[in-house]
């Protein structure tokens, strides 16, 4: 393992780790100065411990983290290539590791929901048909493999806690598959950056089959205790963004559950996304064939986004396009439609829509910089000014990109109700969680109209309610360490 080279960009040291009241310090080694980190819980520390005693007959060499997020505004845009804005919650994937001598990668989790798995460390198969929660791991493990090209990997064994509701919106799964890309890393005594590894994990994430942007992964790795961030893709950064004083986010889950790629509803969007920025760019005479992202269209296009709303109106129409229309327009075979554009879950799909997807896109990605623009100026009317913004984008979620439900819907109206400035689904939505904006001296008299209106009453939801309506606030990312 590692002992050399501190630097705050990457993990090529393991910290250590004091319990300091109810908080968690980490040292790295001697050469960083004492640091608060986000809170690790001393006796979910223990407990995983003896756990993985009981199951492997050693003691774990370390643990690794990694935060599920929310969302504050930005949806469905990083795969289009636009930025988003994300910040790291509090919950997230935890992992016990001890490396072995033999080649075999052992997987438990803590939940019994979730069965214990066993592999050879090099034949790693991931099943597309079945979203398995060991396949998400797998996507981590074999993405470190691929980018360092080895043939080789070490066995290890891993116990898995995770305290992210799943199918949520809050991104259990790419928490699950950047620990496991740390985990590997660490365990290989490799080096990369936190730029690198995210990365890395969104493209080995698409593995189980959906084709997802890297929102998810880059806050998880980039994520800092205090502070929201704006995520840019090509390249990837990630900027502060302070968010007001005065407000919280409360996350509340609508308890219906959506696993994304249980379903084509996400990929099928990306793909309306795909064909609407391949129609746009033939209808402006660029060369469309090589076109795949809705902003490259903008870029090639030198104007700004709103703009591409004109453009996207001139354009595309709102009625669904038939594959077959799509093939005219882009002069192609239904064969090439289906075998060199579209996905393999969505090559099924009779019709799209792309003048709502396309409106959607383009303003979600002018709010993002609204609502970072307001940030950054501050104004006395911040916390209306940013509601409104996610209010916004919740009606388009709602309408043109139609990725809410019923019951989201109905939690927003009762969020807003009583008091919340702003409220919107998070993350890919088809159920999972709202994210609101609500000030802060009125956060009881919310959280306790919330719980009267959506919970209580309502025996399934009422059992998970203590998971399911909670203030959160920006956490810190991914981070390995021992224990003292
Ligand atoms: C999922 C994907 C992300 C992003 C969101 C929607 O979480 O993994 O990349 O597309 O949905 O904003």
């Amino acid at each position: 393992m590692p002992s050399s080279g501190v630097s705050e960009d990457s993990y090529s040291v393991l910290s250590c780790f004091l319990e300091h009241g109810s908080q968690v310090v980490h040292r790295s080694m001697g050469i960083l100065p004492l640091k608060k980190v986000t809170i690790i819980n001393h006796f979910r520390l223990l407990k995983l411990k003896e756990m993985f005693n009981s199951k492997f007959g050693s003691t774990p060499k370390f643990y690794v983290r990694a935060p599920g997020r929310v969302n504050i505004i930005g949806e469905h845009i990083d795969y289009c290539g636009y930025s988003v804005l994300p910040m790291a919650v509090e919950q997230d994937m935890l992992i016990a590791v001890g490396p072995v001598k033999t080649q075999t990668l052992q997987l438990a989790n803590t939940d019994p929901l979730y069965p214990d798995f066993s592999t050879t460390a090099n034949n790693i198969c991931i099943d597309k048909t079945q979203p398995l929660w060991h396949n998400y791991f797998l996507c981590g493990f074999k993405g470190i493999q691929e980018h360092f090209g080895l043939t080789q990997l070490p066995g290890m064994n891993c116990l898995v806690d995770g305290n992210i509701p799943p199918s949520s919106g809050l991104s259990s799964s790419s928490a699950l598959v950047c620990c496991a890309g740390l985990v590997t890393l660490t365990v290989l005594g490799m080096r990369l950056s936190k730029v690198e590894l995210a990365e890395i994990c969104a493209k080995s994430e698409r593995y189980i089959g959906t084709e997802g942007g890297g929102m998810d992964q880059s806050i998880s790795f980039l994520a800092e205790e205090g502070t929201a961030k704006l995520i840019e893709f090509s390249p990837l950064r990630a900027t502060d963004v302070k968010l007001p004083s005065g407000a919280v986010f409360v996350i509340a889950n609508s308890c219906v559950e959506m696993n994304k790629a249980a379903t084509s509803h996400f990929n099928v969007r990306v793909m309306e996304c795909r064909l609407a920025a391949k129609v746009l760019a033939k209808h402006k005479g660029l060369q469309w064939d090589k076109v795949l992202r809705l902003e490259e269209v903008q870029s090639e296009l030198g104007i700004s986004l709103e703009e591409m709303l004109l453009v996207t109106e001139d354009a595309l129409h709102a009625e669904p396009y038939s594959r077959e229309e799509i093939c005219k327009c882009l002069g192609i075979s239904l064969e090439e439609l289906r075998t060199q554009i579209l996905s393999p879950n969505t090559q099924g799909e009779l019709t799209f829509k792309l003048y709502q997807r396309a409106k959607h896109v383009y303003s979600e990605a002018a709010r993002v910089l609204q609502f970072k623009q307001v940030c950054e100026a501050a104004p006395d009317n911040a916390v209306q000014l940013l509601g409104e913004l996610m209010n916004q984008s919740h009606r388009s979620c709602r309408d043109m990109y139609e990725c809410s439900c019923p019951e989201l819907d109905q939690l927003v109206d009762i969020c807003r109700k009583f008091g919340a400035k702003g409220s919107r689904l998070t993350g890919a939505g088809w159920g999972g969680c709202t994210v609101s904006l609500v000030p802060a001296d009125t956060l009881s008299s919310f959280l306790a109209s919330v719980h009267e209106a959506y919970y209580q009453g309502n025996m399934s939801r009422l059992a998970r309610e203590k998971h399911s309506l909670f203030a959160t606030k920006p956490g810190g990312g991914a981070l390995v360490f021992l224990e003292a």
